[in-house]
């Protein structure tokens, strides 16, 4: 399957949670198209500690993401950080960039599920992964169940992924989130 992930990520751990996707989707033996949404004054934020300069670094290679990369996907993994429990304006911003191909069906019948990054349990993860498929179904795409009652002792949002930052840059992701990714990579259908 052609799987296409577009996230946007300030600090990180939105931009490894997709990193961690596509390595888990390629070593599943998926085609994997990683693409990050314009953010156009990330270059300018402020310095960031030493312990993530690398992962930063590793984010400003990933090519930008363009509406038409969605044309060549069978599903599309979307992620955003939690801003005021919503997607972030970048984020949003390329989703009114697909208004195009709103207008023409392009996307009717794909596949799509997402995941997002909050700073904390009560941050409205779970209005964003909301706001997330809001956007698919106005797409017309179908969401991808995320099997969640298959993972024995987590608990998994239905909606799809969250990962709880407590507001800090990473420089790994904790065990819970790559098991509930390694999880899903490996047993999502529809
Ligand atoms: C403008 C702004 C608004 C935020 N709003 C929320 C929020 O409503 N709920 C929450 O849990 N975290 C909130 N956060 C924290 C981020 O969601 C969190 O730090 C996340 O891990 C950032 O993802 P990133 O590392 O991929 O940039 C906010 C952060 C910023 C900068």
């Amino acid at each position: 399957m052609k799987i296409c992930i577009v996230f946007h990520s300030v600090c990180g751990n939105t931009f490894l949670i997709a990193k961690a996707f596509e390595k888990t989707l390629l070593s599943a033996g998926h085609e994997v198209m990683l693409r990050r949404v314009v953010d156009a004054d990330w270059f300018e934020k402020p310095d960031v500690s030493e312990n993530i300069r690398g992962v930063l670094q590793a984010l400003r290679a990933v090519p930008e993401a363009k509406p038409e990369v969605l044309l060549q996907a069978d599903l599309i993994l979307m992620g955003s950080p939690v801003y005021f429990g919503n997607v972030s304006a970048e984020l949003k911003a390329f989703m009114d960039s697909t208004g195009a191909l709103w207008f023409q069906g392009k996307l009717v019948g794909k596949k799509f599920a997402a995941f997002v990054s909050a700073g904390n349990t009560e941050g409205g993860g779970d209005l964003t992964l909301s706001a997330l498929h809001t956007y698919a179904k106005y797409m017309g795409m179908l969401s991808v169940p995320l099997s969640v009652n298959t993972l024995p002792g987590e608990n998994v949002n239905a909606f799809g992924l969250i990962q709880y930052s407590n507001g800090k840059a990473p420089e790994a992701l904790d065990n819970r989130t790559l098991r509930i990714i390694e999880h899903w990579s490996r047993t999502f259908s529809l």
